[in-house]
């Protein structure tokens, strides 16, 4: 138990400053982003990204844990490097490594879930089930669009992520449905 909540309470310090990289960096790349439709859908994901970085710091709260200031610092520095940087990468990159690090934002928050889960915190559970939803959908976004780029056989064989069977986002709830049910 000791183990599940100091495993929870460190993705969630993770993810807690991993969203404000996340918003900064979407600011910047919506920004560099001509298309008026992937401009307001980016600006959703960032408008997201803050909501999951409220609740993400209203769950540590609840757990008696605060964010570390030196990870804030970082992060910060990250997200608005990584947000300047989308102006000279073109558009295929960013929205390439935006995916794969959306997928990564899948299995934290399911990861997160499980804790919350074996912790008896189910609202927490679900909470994060759902932030783990929103995030497959960020990543459906992306992959959508470098689906069919010439590129990304070659970036895909390197970095391993871009195929087209991911999951679907509804699929997250689902799977976990059954073990959100009293067992007998
Ligand atoms: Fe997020
Ligand atoms: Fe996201």
């Amino acid at each position: 138990m000791d183990r599940d909540r100091q495993e929870l309470v460190r993705i969630l310090k993770g993810a807690y400053s991993g969203e404000l990289a996340a918003g900064l960096a979407y600011r910047g790349h919506w920004k560099s982003v001509r298309n008026a439709g992937e401009r307001a859908s980016i600006q959703k994901i960032e408008r997201e990204e803050a909501v999951h970085r409220q609740r993400v710091g209203e769950i540590l709260a609840s757990l008696g844990a605060r964010p570390l200031k030196l990870r804030e610092a970082k992060m910060w520095m990250i997200g608005q490097t990584i947000g300047l940087s989308c102006h000279a990468l073109g558009r295929f990159l960013p929205m390439y490594f935006a995916g794969r690090l959306e997928s990564g934002n899948v299995v934290e928050y399911e990861d997160a879930a499980s804790h919350a889960r074996a912790l008896g915190l189910l609202e927490f559970e679900a909470d994060l089930l759902g932030m783990a939803r929103v995030e497959k959908e960020h990543e459906m976004f992306f992959l959508s669009v470098v689906t069919g780029h010439r590129l990304l056989p070659l970036v895909r064989a390197i970095f391993k992520w871009g195929a087209c069977d991911a999951e679907a986002p509804e699929a997250i709830e689902a799977e976990s449905e059954p073990a959100s049910q009293p067992t007998s």
